[in-house]
């Protein structure tokens, strides 16, 4: 039977993840629920944006969702199958399929490694192609996010920050993943290469039949390429839906106030260009 289109890569089922804070004393730690009762399903192909304010949890979800956060409660299935507690095997499959995109690629970049080394990387960890495949696969990959061969010879250092998510995006995909989970992957960019980068990830997105989770506490940002938005507010979904239907008519007051209030990220006011006196 084809499950394929009808089988979430990934779903959380009523998660709750709670944190002990410093707060508090050693016999009476005092928690904070970062995450509390999260349902979603992310279906092969599809786009969430998932944006709320800082602090309200998506990053936390966004964890869970690839293996790296455990669930105080609640259910994770991954592909139909259970992986509320899962064995290092599991969370090897689960990288094969799901890979991340975080905020600043200079953290999640080797400083040391050559670009060609990064992008081999994962595929020598996972075990997969020859070496001449290895090296194949990364030219190929720095190809597909519009860098020149001859940045595989650079070290991160060399390299500016758009290009260096570039080289993070292309490292993500180099075990051919099913999901990508880009969590705030343009907010420490330059305003000048956001655009560049999101458009990126959008036509990879296509080309490839990604699905993809993309966070952004700039509701604007996310509207260019989701197909589905939530909105937390305070560990919770306060709003999902189809992304039209909530960017045109939010029922939540709290989608509301982000939409009204919010100056986008992504294209700054003329206020905010305006030189400062
Ligand atoms: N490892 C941790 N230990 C303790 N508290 C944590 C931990 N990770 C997150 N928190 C807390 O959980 C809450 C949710 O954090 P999370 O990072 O998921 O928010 P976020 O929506 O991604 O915020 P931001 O937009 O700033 O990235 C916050 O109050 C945060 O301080
Ligand atoms: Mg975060």
């Amino acid at each position: 039977m084809n499950t394929q289109g009808t089988t979430p890569i990934i779903e959380l089922k009523d998660i709750e993840v709670e944190f002990k804070t410093r707060a508090g004393s050693i016999l009476r730690p005092k928690k904070i629920k970062a995450v509390n009762g999260v349902s979603l399903r992310l279906m092969p192909g599809r786009t969430i944006g998932i944006v709320g304010e800082s602090g309200c949890g998506k990053s936390t979800t966004a964890n869970v969702m690839c293996g790296l956060q455990q669930v105080t409660s609640g259910q994770v299935m991954f592909k139909g199958k259970d992986v509320t507690h899962r064995n290092a095997k599991d969370r090897m499959r689960i990288g094969r399929v799901v890979s991340v995109v975080f905020q600043d690629p200079a953290t999640a970049l080797n400083a040391r490694m050559s670009v060609q080394d990064q992008l081999m990387d994962p595929l020598i960890v996972h075990q997969t192609g020859s070496p001449e495949e290895r090296a194949r696969r990364a030219y190929e990959l720095i190809d597909m996010v519009g860098l020149p061969k001859s940045a595989l010879n650079a070290l991160p250092g060399q390299l500016s920050g758009g290009q260096r998510q570039r080289v993070a995006i292309a490292r993500a995909l180099s075990l051919k993943p099913d999901a990508i989970i880009a969590d705030e992957p343009t907010s420490a960019l330059d305003v000048s290469v956001r655009a560049q980068i999101l458009n990126l990830l959008s036509d990879l997105k296509k080309e490839l039949g990604l699905s993809m989770v993309f966070i952004s506490h700039d509701i604007q940002t996310v509207r260019y390429v989701s197909d589905e938005i939530i909105v937390m507010n305070h560990g919770q979904i306060v709003e999902h839906g189809d992304a039209r239907q909530v960017l045109t008519h939010p029922q939540d007051p709290y989608t509301q106030l982000l939409l009204g209030a919010a100056p986008s990220l992504l294209h700054p006011t003329a206020a905010e260009c305006a030189p400062a006196v």
